[in-house]
């Protein structure tokens, strides 16, 4: 079976397609023909050896594919089964503490860039039923973390507004959760030409954020002055004061990425003045995953996807990825 591995110290040249054995499942453990990947802002990192790995490792943290094997005691998948995997493998549900937030594949353990995996079961969730595997790799970290700074954090509710940063893979997933629950979406791009495909995605009201600076301002206004109730925060550093003027009194930012840098200054009172909830996200847990993919079902919800490569073609995928044109996940066909 072939399998990637990045090698000391990373970057995409340090990246090697290798045969190795196929590995056999032991007790507790499922066997999965891994047959997609997608890419993340974290993936891109690792494999760019930004976040320092272990020689050999490999790379991926979202992977789907088909059980073709089972071991002893395992209850709850079969073989044929569609699965996708989590990104939080010991987080099961409820609130994240210290012990659990271990074991990040492709990343702290080996993820899931190779054709077959033997991983305890826990480590996966059923896939939505219909879904291409293509499809059910772009879930477990972009889509999850819009549902848990949405719905398990946010409470979002019928008749909110949503204001989603940027066309990145959070941030399209947010917009297709916050249609589905019955909110009103503005968006925001860099780009003319995604802000058409964001409308046509559903968002009621687009703001071109390089055209328009002040687009907290903007999107305030875009509410009559009440502000929004929830912010997708991928920016960080040169987004969040701009978010907090968007967001209403009592609303709810997500703060989740830092596209545009780590170290905000912002202003505290501005914070508690308009008593915003701030909710610090990280993608989420087995729970989360679970009702998202019900969700997703009933809704009929399925990711946009930019383009695939093969699994030989992964620095070529990460070289698409990291020029910021595409509109939907990139991902690895396997
Ligand atoms: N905390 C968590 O649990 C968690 C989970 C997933 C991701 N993240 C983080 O969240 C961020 C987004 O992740 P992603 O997977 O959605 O990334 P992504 O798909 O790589 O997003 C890329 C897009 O972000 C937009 N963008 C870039 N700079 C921006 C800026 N200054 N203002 C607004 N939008 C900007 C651009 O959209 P346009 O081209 O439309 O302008 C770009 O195409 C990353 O920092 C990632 O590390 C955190």
């Amino acid at each position: 079976m072939r399998v990637v591995r990045i090698r000391a110290p990373g970057g995409l040249e340090n990246l090697v397609l290798v045969e190795r054995d196929q590995p056999e499942p032991k007790q507790g453990e499922l066997l999965v023909r891994i047959r997609a990947n997608s890419l993340n802002f974290h993936d891109d990192m690792v494999v760019r050896g930004k976040i320092p790995c272990r020689d050999g490792r490999v790379p991926m943290t979202d992977g789907a594919g088909e059980v073709v094997a089972v071991g002893e005691s395992v209850d709850g998948f079969k073989i044929g089964d569609a699965v996708v995997s989590v990104f939080w493998p010991y987080w099961c549900g409820g609130e994240m503490t210290s012990d659990i937030k271990r074991d990040i594949p492709g990343e702290t353990i080996d993820g899931y860039a190779c054709d077959y995996v033997c991983k305890p079961a826990h480590f996966f969730t059923r896939a939505p039923a219909d879904y291409m595997h293509l499809e059910a790799a772009t879930l477990p970290c972009a889509g999850v973390t819009a549902w848990r700074g949405l719905v398990t954090c946010g409470g979002i509710k019928p008749g909110d507004t949503v204001l989603t940063l940027g066309s990145g893979g959070v941030s399209l997933f947010a917009l297709q959760f916050a249609k589905a629950a019955g909110a009103y979406v503005i968006a925001t791009s860099s780009s003319e030409d995604k802000l058409e495909k964001l409308q046509r995605l559903g968002a009621n009201d687009v703001i071109n954020y390089n055209a328009i600076p002040d687009w907290g301002r903007k999107a305030k206004e875009l509410t009559q002055g009440r502000g929004v109730d929830h912010v997708i925060e991928v920016g960080g550093q040169n987004t969040l004061a701009q978010s907090i003027t968007a967001c209403r009194t009592g609303g709810h930012i997500a703060v989740i990425g830092f596209l545009a840098g780590i170290a905000a200054e912002i202003s505290i009172p501005s914070l508690f003045s308009k008593q915003i909830r701030i909710s610090g996200i990280s993608i989420g847990s087995r729970a989360d995953q679970e009702d998202m993919i019900r969700a997703i079902e009933v809704n009929k919800i399925n990711p946009v996807i930019d383009r695939s490569f093969s699994l030989s073609q992964i620095g070529d995928a990460f070289n698409h990825y990291s020029i910021q044109k595409n509109f939907g996940k990139v991902c690895l066909d396997i």
